[in-house]
């Protein structure tokens, strides 16, 4: 895999162009906080036909920015025209779940909708495209569409638990009275739905085990575990809408880490390998370490007690059960 071009332009699509995830994105990748403030941007913006009109409003406003990296626009509804020779996919569109729908009928609508821009990405896109899938189910999302874009790297596609990742730090802080840089060792284990398991049993703050600090194991497990868990869903009833801006700054977070490389350990949903019994078949988010240039490797030797085995055994089946739903809506 190589690094985007320093001096080329990187071309960037995002799907659900119009969608309050895209919104609080733009301006981050526009202007330079993610790819760096040296890096020429050329967007692509993907959305359904209805959302054309409100899609054209944002590209008015990105021009209105004036942003000196922006070096074009594309705003479409055809996933082949979006993706042409992308560098970068921010899958954020996906069906969102209705009052009342069943896990499997949202399913169903995303096995479609990632099957097609699948199809798309391995058409057309560079076969160096990095892949970053966030519309939920956003695991098992990332399946479907590497098993229709067959000529895309497994590797090259990622879903998003930075989200949950920066969630826990923050929980960390908040409770131990730090600051967030002064937070290392958290890690979001398996899926990005409420059986993820966010990792403290390492969590330092300012270099001191957090697990005391934090009320130890029953009030983790009581507590704070449940509260990451929850905290989209609870994002959502407080604010009548999902997550938007922290999504968004989560994702650049991810882009960032993965292709300009990070010095602390983060978490990412990766295609399993068999890293801690977890078969390959799925993606499943892992503590990885981002050397930069869009390569990551699965952090090894983490000793995986009793504590954390139970929550990783959970979700774990949890991706498998979902794997088997969605091969079976193909
Ligand atoms: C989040 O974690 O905030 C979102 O994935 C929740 C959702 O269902 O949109």
């Amino acid at each position: 895999m190589t690094p985007p071009k320093p001096h080329g332009t990187l071309t960037v699509c995002i799907t659900g162009g119009a969608g309050q995830i895209s919104y609080s994105l733009l301006p981050l990748i526009a202007s330079g906080e993610v790819f760096g403030h040296e890096q020429p941007i050329e967007l692509r913006l993907l959305d359904i036909k209805p959302a054309l009109e409100a899609l054209n409003g944002v590209v008015m406003e990105l021009h209105d920015c004036s942003f000196p990296l922006l070096r074009g626009i594309v705003a479409t509804d055809d996933p082949m025209v979006a993706f042409r020779h992308a560098d970068v996919a921010v899958l954020a569109g996906s069906f969102p779940r209705r009052p009342g729908m069943e896990r499997r009928e949202l399913l169903a609508k995303n096995v479609n909708i990632f099957k097609a821009h699948g199809h798309a990405l391995d058409q057309v896109a560079s076969k160096n495209v990095k892949i970053v899938v966030v519309g939920n189910p956003s695991n098992t999302n990332a399946l479907v569409l590497s098993h229709f874009a067959p000529s895309i790297p497994k590797g090259n596609i990622t879903a998003l638990t930075r989200l949950d990742h920066n969630r826990t730090v923050s929980q960390v802080a908040l409770r131990t009275g730090v600051s967030v840089n002064d937070v290392d060792g958290v890690a979001i284990w398996g899926n990005h739905s409420a059986t993820q398991y966010p990792d403290m049993t390492r969590a330092t703050a300012k270099g001191e085990l957090a697990m005391p600090m934090l009320g130890g194991r029953k009030v983790v497990a009581e507590e704070i575990i449940p509260c990451i868990q929850k905290r989209g869903a609870a994002v959502l009833k407080a604010r009548g809408f999902s997550s938007a801006m922290s999504a968004a700054n989560a994702i650049g977070d991810h882009l960032r880490s993965w292709l300009m490389g990070d010095s602390k350990i983060v978490s990412m949903a990766v295609a399993s390998d068999g890293s801690y019994h977890v078969k390959a078949g799925v993606y499943f988010s892992f503590p990885v370490r981002c050397v930069g240039g869009g390569e990551y490797e699965i952090v090894q030797g983490i000793e995986l007690g009793e504590f954390s085995r139970k929550y990783v055994s959970a979700t774990t089946e949890e991706l498998f059960a979902e794997r088997e739903e969605a091969l079976s809506l193909l």
